[in-house]
Parts: C-alpha cells; sequence; structure tokens
C-alpha cells in the first residue's frame, strides 16, 4: 500500500507529466502554424510521451491499491518567438522534470518504499536522454542561427523521428 504521502506525490507527478504533454502540443502547434513541419513532428511524439509518462504512473498507483485524483492541467504558454527558443524551453522544462523525479525518489527512499523507487528508476534514466536531447537540438539551432538552409535541414531531420509506445506501459490495461 502507498502512504498518503506518496500517494498525493505520485499524484501530482501525473499531473505533472499531462502538462508536460500540454506544453508539448502547444509547441507542436506553433511549429505548425510557422511553417516547421518537422518540428510539429517531433513535438507530437513527445506529446505523445508525455502522456504515456502520465498513464504509466497511472497503472503504478492503481497497481498499489492507490487512489488516482486527476487534477485539472493548468494553461501553457503558446507562442515562442523563434524555435530555438522552443527547444531552450523545453530544455528548462525537462530539467524541472527531472528535479521532480528526483524529489519523488526521495520521498520514496525516505519511506522505504522500494517498490515505487524502482518505478521511478525508468523515469529518471529518461530524463538523462530528454535533457541530451534537447540539448543536442540547441547546439544545431545555435549552428544554424536564422539561416533559412540550415533550418530547413534540421527540420527535415526531426521530421523523421517516430513515435514508440514506452516499454511499461506493455500488458497494460490502461495503455
Ligand atoms: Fe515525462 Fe519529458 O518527462
Amino acid at each position: 500500500m502507498l502512504s498518503e504521502k506518496l500517494e498525493k506525490a505520485l499524484n501530482a507527478q501525473i499531473n505533472a507529466e499531462f502538462w508536460s504533454a500540454y506544453l508539448y502540443l502547444s509547441m507542436s502547434a506553433y511549429c505548425a502554424a510557422e511553417g516547421y513541419a518537422g518540428f510539429a513532428n517531433w513535438y507530437n511524439v513527445q506529446f505523445k510521451e508525455e502522456q504515456d509518462h502520465a498513464l504509466i504512473l497511472t497503472n503504478y498507483v492503481l497497481s498499489r491499491g492507490g487512489k488516482v485524483s486527476l487534477a485539472a492541467i493548468d494553461s501553457v504558454k503558446t507562442s515562442w518567438g523563434s524555435l530555438l527558443e522552443t527547444m531552450e524551453d523545453t530544455l528548462k522544462h525537462e530539467r524541472k522534470v527531472t528535479a521532480m523525479l528526483n524529489e519523488l525518489y526521495a520521498v520514496a527512499a525516505e519511506e522505504k518504499d522500494f517498490a515505487t523507487a524502482n518505478a521511478l528508476q525508468w523515469f529518471i534514466d529518461e530524463q538523462v536522454e530528454e535533457e541530451e536531447t534537447a540539448q543536442s537540438w540547441i547546439d544545431k539551432l545555435k549552428m544554424v542561427g536564422k539561416d533559412g538552409t540550415g533550418l530547413y535541414m534540421i527540420d527535415n531531420e526531426v521530421a523523421t523521428r517516430t513515435y514508440t509506445q514506452a516499454a511499461p506501459l506493455a500488458g497494460k490495461l490502461l495503455k
């Protein structure tokens, strides 16, 4: 059974993951409207991945006999000054998510709920990749600056990203 404190913290993380999905859907719409179809795709994949994260945690809370309490999702920013600004916001956001997960892991460890700590390990590992990927696109976008050909090439590169359902959702009822 989950402690009350951990159940509350896990529900807060579910909300944060849905907020992340909302943010990336907004970024995807912004990129699409600006004519960057590749980045619109990239953020759309990101949007789906964040929904997966929320569902993994939802399934986890249920598997421990906890109560899932879905709270309101706050509004998100709807426009950015450039692709670089969008990706910088992405990195900033992912760093915040990493800090939240570390805090959640600390609560689980403090409460000696090692099953939860173990379940959170997947998310913590995922964050390393999330931050690294955002940083690599920032580097490339900085490299090309306002050069149209460069931006066109990067947009084509991100267009190839495809969505794969997160492994922890395999065989689950909610996915
Ligand atoms: Fe669910 Fe991008 O962290």
